[in-house]
């Protein structure tokens, strides 16, 4: 979805940061190979990522919904020294693709893989977290921010994908559609909870940038 213009849009790409080689690489053979290569966060939102973590300058990321490992890459580039991404995917016909890229990384000691159910693995990662980007299944975003919000340290940034859902969260909504029904109850969420400063930016499908206080 283009909330921009097409010449606006391409405006902005050719003005931001360009895309790292080995990003370009992943993301090649994300689109010959893997099924929805629609779902990679892609260059501009890429660098938007990189940014914001080189920004916050984490010491430690949860990323829920690794995919082929493209955001995952992104992040990690603004980790602090010793700092670690603990990136989780359910679909384990996705590890080999995302270790490799890992491995061809100058991030490689600083990325832990996980295969499974977040909901399963998130409360078994013993550590506070100062950068969090929610990217899965959209289902259960509101289960996931119940399970990361105590882990956050004070000034924290949780980062949440697809909230603008194609536009559907401003449609009538279909009763059977979960996925919107949920985004709309964590698009409020986010908004309402005192414990958190919020702003949804336009960025492709929605990104949230929520600050814990
Ligand atoms: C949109 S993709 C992630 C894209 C990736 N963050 C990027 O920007 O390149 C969503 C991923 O979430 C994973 N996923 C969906 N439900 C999950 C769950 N309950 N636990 C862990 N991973 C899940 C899917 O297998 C899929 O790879």
């Amino acid at each position: 979805m283009h909330f921009l213009p097409e010449k606006l849009d391409n405006y902005v790409v050719k003005h931001s940061q360009a895309e790292p080689k080995l990003l370009q690489e992943l993301s090649r053979e994300t689109w010959q190979k893997v099924l929805n290569p629609r779902m990679l966060s892609g260059a501009f939102q890429g660098r938007v990522l990189s940014m914001i973590s080189k920004l916050v300058q984490p010491k430690s990321i949860l990323e829920i919904g690794t995919y082929t490992g493209y955001s995952a890459l992104c992040l990690a580039e603004g980790l602090s020294k010793n700092g670690m991404i603990h990136t989780i995917d359910k679909n384990e016909e996705l590890e080999e693709l995302q270790h490799k890229y890992f491995q061809k990384s100058a991030y490689k000691n600083q990325i832990t893989q996980y295969v499974g159910n977040a909901l399963d693995i998130i409360p078994t990662i013993n550590t506070k977290f100062d950068l969090v980007f929610i990217d899965a299944d959209k289902s259960n975003y509101v289960n996931y921010f119940h399970l990361i919000i105590e882990k956050m340290n004070k000034g924290g940034i949780i980062l949440s994908d697809n909230v603008l859902w194609s536009g559907k969260v401003v449609e009538e909504l279909d009763p059977k559609d979960i996925d919107t029904k949920i985004l709309l109850e964590y698009n409020s969420l986010l908004n309402e909870d005192n414990r958190l400063e919020t702003v949804l930016l336009p960025i492709r499908d929605g990104l949230t940038i929520s600050r814990v206080i």
